[in-house]
Parts: structure tokens; C-alpha cells; sequence
């Protein structure tokens, strides 16, 4: 978990090929619903153009089955779901019912300052529509009124670990690496 730009797909593809398990990335998955001109994604993208939140129900019907069959395989790393507590309660029904288990939950913390360079940044280098300056504002003020709340949920339930991500992502990844295996008792 993580605002805006705080490495949360950098860090799960490097997670993912660490742990020899699927990176599942929410963000990713819808993109390709648009860029492939589904019905989903014609649903989708402008609530996401706007830097606003994919519907509850929406996000979760698309998120199972990934999730039901990357645990089939030996787990996952889920990037950029749960994201708001109504979220947070389905997953964890669904989890029940495939019989699957949230280890860790990882928080990126990233101050505002960087979160908005790096944005801006890649708004120079790619064209995703959602990096434009109005956007990437509205997406930090959607985390922190949707998302943030989720830390608490996440503490209370024994599995958060925060990680700071100012540095490069190689130093990230370690001490990501590290917090997991600190968490996990391993
Ligand atoms: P999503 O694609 O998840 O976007 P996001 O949360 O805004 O996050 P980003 O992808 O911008 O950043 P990131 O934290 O993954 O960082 P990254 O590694 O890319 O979601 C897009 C939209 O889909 C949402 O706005 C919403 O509409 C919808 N959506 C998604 N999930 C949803 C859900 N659960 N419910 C409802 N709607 C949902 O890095 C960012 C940049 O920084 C890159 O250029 C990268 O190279 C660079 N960088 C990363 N780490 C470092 C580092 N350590 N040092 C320097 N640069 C770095």
C-alpha cells in the first residue's frame, strides 16, 4: 500500500521476482481493460482520468479471480488493492471463502514533496492520462481520504509494516525485503 507514486508497482514487480510468486497490480489490470476497449473499460476510464476511484464491487469482481488463481499457484503480492475499508472487508470474505491469507501488509511512506517529482517525472517520460498536475492532485487527496483510514484497519489487525521509500529502489526493495522477513518471523 502506498500514495500516488510511492513505488507501490516498482516495488511489487521486484517483490514478485524476489518471492517467485504473481504480482497482481489493480492499476495495471484496469489499463488494460481500457486500452483493450472492453466494456469494463470503457465503464472505467474516465472515473479514472479523473484520479477517482473504480466503483467497490467493480474492483473486487475483477480482482478475484486473479487473486483465486495466483493462490492456486503459491501466493501473490497485491498492488494498489485494498483502497478503501469497504474494499478491505470484501477482500478479507473473499480470502475466507478461497480459503486464502493476507501474510504482511506493506505501507511505502513517501513525503508529499517526492511523491509529487517522481509523478511528474513520468508525465516527461509516459503518457498515462492520470499524470497530468490536476489529476495527481486529486489522487493524493483521494488516498489520503479513501486509503489512509486503511493503516489503522491494517494495524489493528496485527499485519502492518512501514517502510520509508525516499531512497533509490534497489534500497527500497532491501528494506522491504527486510521488514517482510522481520514481520514473518523468518
Ligand atoms: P494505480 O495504477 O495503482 O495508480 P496509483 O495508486 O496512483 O499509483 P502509481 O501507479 O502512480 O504509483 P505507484 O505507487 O505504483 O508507484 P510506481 O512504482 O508506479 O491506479 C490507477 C487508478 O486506477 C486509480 O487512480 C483508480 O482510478 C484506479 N484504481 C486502482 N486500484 C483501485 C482500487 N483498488 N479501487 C478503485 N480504483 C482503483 O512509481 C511511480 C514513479 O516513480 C515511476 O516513474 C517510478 O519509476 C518512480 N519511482 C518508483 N520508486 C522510486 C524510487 N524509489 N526512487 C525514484 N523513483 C521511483
Amino acid at each position: 500500500m502506498g500514495p500516488p507514486g510511492s513505488g507501490k508497482g516498482t516495488q511489487g514487480m521486484r517483490l514478485a521476482q524476489h518471492f517467485g510468486i504473481e504480482h497482481i497490480s489493480v492499476g495495471d489490470l484496469l489499463r488494460d481493460e481500457v486500452d483493450s476497449g472492453t466494456e469494463l473499460g470503457k465503464h472505467v476510464a474516465a472515473t479514472m482520468e479523473r484520479g477517482e476511484l473504480v466503483p467497490d464491487d467493480v474492483v473486487t469482481e475483477m480482482v478475484t479471480p486473479h487473486v483465486a488463481r495466483a493462490a492456486a499457484k503459491g501466493g501473490f503480492i497485491l498492488d494498489g488493492y485494498p483502497r478503501t475499508l469497504t474494499q478491505a472487508v470484501s477482500a478479507r470474505q473473499e480470502a475466507d471463502s478461497l480459503n486464502v491469507e493476507a501474510d504482511v501488509v506493506v505501507w511505502l511512506d513517501v513525503s508529499p514533496h517526492t511523491l509529487i517529482k517522481r509523478l511528474a517525472e513520468r508525465a516527461t517520460e509516459e503518457d498515462r492520462p492520470d499524470d497530468t498536475a490536476e489529476t495527481i492532485s486529486r489522487r493524493l487527496q483521494v488516498y489520503e481520504e479513501a486509503t489512509r483510514p486503511l493503516l489503522d484497519y491494517y494495524q489493528g489487525r496485527g499485519l502492518l509494516v512501514t517502510v520509508g521509500a525516499e531512497d533509490d529502489p534497489e534500497h527500497v526493495h532491501a528494506a522491504v525485503v527486510a521488514a517482510i522477513h522481520g514481520k514473518l518471523g523468518d
